[in-house]
């Protein structure tokens, strides 16, 4: 038996598109995985951070929180107030460990998600819990939907400039377990792919895996948010990178 077997997690957003990526990692390294949902599921906890309704029996005998529940359409009411619901009862219910798991470069990019993701890490960092704030870049197959969503008329319509540094959602997993083998760092820690490409190079070679010929549209897309995302401002200068890149994505999945 493994030291880890002697450790319960749990997981918030178990069924999210990375959740379900962290819970059999986890589980592979020999913890005890509690994964956590609004709706009731056999092996899982209920818990909604929104109303409060389940955390503290969610929390209870747990060793570390690994913590990806999210809602972009209310990030206030769930992610804000939700994590300072969540951190409360895990305090006095001896968690050792919080995982938050936060978005690169959002201190850097003008957005109201954003601002609630930073404003969840300052209550990550206030809890009084030790932790550790793992911000990601963002996840291919997110980038895949705004590609794809840009070409919901036809042609895909995007900032040709735009520079992201996607992750494979496999290697996000990966980083987890490696950060919870060690004590809780205190700091915030970035992590994204292993390239930076712009939006140009994605869209092109999105086009080519699923042999589509649609035209391109390229516009500068106006605004502070897209200028800070040409500038950069979603790419980290972090040596510790992911290995799987956005052609070895696409490759895999067409
Ligand atoms: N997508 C990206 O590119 C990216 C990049 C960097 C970081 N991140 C961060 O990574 C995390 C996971 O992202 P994801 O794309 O995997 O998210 P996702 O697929 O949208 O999943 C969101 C999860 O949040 C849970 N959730 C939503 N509202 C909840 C509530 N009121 N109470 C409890 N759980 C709730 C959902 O669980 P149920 O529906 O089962 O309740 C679901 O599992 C997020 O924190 C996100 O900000 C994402």
């Amino acid at each position: 038996m493994t030291e880890n077997a002697n450790k319960t997690v749990l997981v918030t957003g178990a069924s999210g598109t990375l959740g379900s990526a962290v819970v059999p990692v986890l589980e592979k390294a020999g913890y005890r995985v509690r994964p956590m949902s609004r709706h009731a599921k056999p092996g899982w906890v209920v818990g909604d951070l929104r109303t409060g309704e389940g955390l503290a029996e969610a929390v209870e005998g747990v060793d570390v929180i690994v913590h990806l529940a999210s809602s972009a359409g209310k990030p206030r009411q769930t992610d804000v107030e939700g994590t300072e619901r969540l951190l409360a009862v895990a305090k006095p219910a001896g968690v050792r460990h919080v995982l938050y798991i936060s978005i690169n470069g959002l201190d850097r990019v003008p957005f109201g998600y954003y601002q609630a993701k930073l404003d969840t890490e300052k209550v990550v960092q206030r809890s009084g819990s030790p932790y550790t704030i793992l911000r990601a870049a963002q996840f291919h197959p997110f980038v895949e939907m705004l590609v794809s969503a840009s070409s919901k008329l036809g042609p895909v319509i995007i900032d040709p400039s735009w520079r992201v540094q996607p992750v494979a959602i496999e290697d996000v997993a990966g980083r987890i377990a490696e950060l919870l083998a060690v004590p809780p760092t205190g700091q915030i820690i970035e992590y994204a792919g292993p390239q930076v490409i712009t939006f140009d190079e994605i869209a092109r070679s999105w086009l080519t895996a699923r042999r589509a010929k649609r035209p391109v549209w390229r516009l500068r897309i106006p605004g502070r948010m897209a200028k800070a995302v040409r500038d950069g401002a979603l790419t980290t200068p972090a040596t510790t990178t992911g290995t799987r890149s956005w052609e070895d994505y696409l490759a895999t999945k067409y």
